[in-house]
């Protein structure tokens, strides 16, 4: 079964599922266009909504592993972390808003995972900004949520495949969409003007050497995705942990002893997210 990819391409870009979400991010998205747009402008859009901005803050302290001092407005976190991390953030809040909603907690838990991880990965690189490859991570998958939502007979047949014959979700898509989540992350990426050092990493997680724009964030979001299946945190919708690409992990030319620091790093960064208001607020602490 193969469905017409521009009629699918255009019902997702409508995403009628996703009702609070565009607006905000296109207003954003307007704001930091038009350059004349201050920080404290953006935040104040932001900020009239109170219970999106606590969930960004609540996430920034999260997901960010490490990050210094707490951050206490929109407008502090923007200046802080720049209008793309926040634009991200604001995103994710989103999607685990959708995620909680249809009991996909384990796939929030993988990208909240692969997130910490890729946030320690790039600072141990010296990367110069971790934030941004966390959010890259904290967004990944999120294609997986707008498939479920948007095509959900297909994902359905994808699920069975992936039960009957052990394969990866990436292949079962491939079979019955012939396209994958990382499609559809990537589309929607374009539709909301995110930059590439976002929406290479979404698009190319599972092929890192397709990356022009953004290599070095999208083969860091690569491995992370793979450690953290490989530890079992979380569920990403199948369990195979696949090889790392050859290439990109040469091109981080990581050595053995970054890499005991990176999991010492990663186990404490892993313990924090799970600790995090999020997951009280799953558990119903
Ligand atoms: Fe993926
Ligand atoms: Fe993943």
């Amino acid at each position: 079964m193969s469905i017409e990819k521009d009629k699918v391409r255009r019902k997702i870009e409508e995403l009628k599922n996703l009702p609070t979400l565009p607006g905000v991010i296109q207003k954003i998205s307007i704001m930091v266009e038009s350059r004349d747009k201050s920080a404290e402008d953006v935040g104040k859009v932001i900020g009239r909504d109170q219970v999106l901005s606590a969930k960004v803050l609540r996430l920034i302290n999260s997901a960010f592993y490490g990050f210094p001092g707490r951050i206490s407005s929109i407008t502090h976190g923007l200046v802080l972390l720049g209008f793309n991390v926040v634009k991200g953030l604001v995103l994710s809040t989103s999607v685990f808003d959708i995620m909680m909603s249809r009991g996909m907690v384990d796939l929030w838990r993988h990208s909240l995972g692969c997130a910490t991880i890729a946030g320690v990965i790039a600072k141990k690189l010296n990367h110069p900004e971790p934030e941004e490859v966390s959010v890259a991570g904290l967004l990944h998958d999120f294609g997986k949520v707008v498939l479920k939502l948007e095509l959900p007979k297909e994902s359905e047949d994808i699920e069975k495949r992936i039960q009957e014959r052990n394969i990866s979700m990436f292949e079962a898509e491939n079979e019955v969409l012939e396209f994958t989540h990382a499609t559809v992350g990537n589309w929607l990426c374009e539709k909301w003007n995110l930059p590439k050092n976002l929406s290479d990493p979404i698009a190319y997680h599972h092929q890192p050497h397709l990356s022009r724009s953004a290599p070095r964030q999208t083969a860091m979001v690569h491995l992370s995705d793979i450690l953290v299946k490989a530890i079992g945190f979380g569920f990403s919708g199948d369990s195979l942990v696949p090889m790392v690409d050859k290439r990109a992990w040469e091109s981080l030319r990581i050595t053995p002893e970054m890499l005991e620091e990176i999991i010492v790093d990663m186990e404490d960064g892993l313990e924090n997210a799970d600790d995090s208001i999020y997951f009280q607020e799953i558990k119903g602490e």
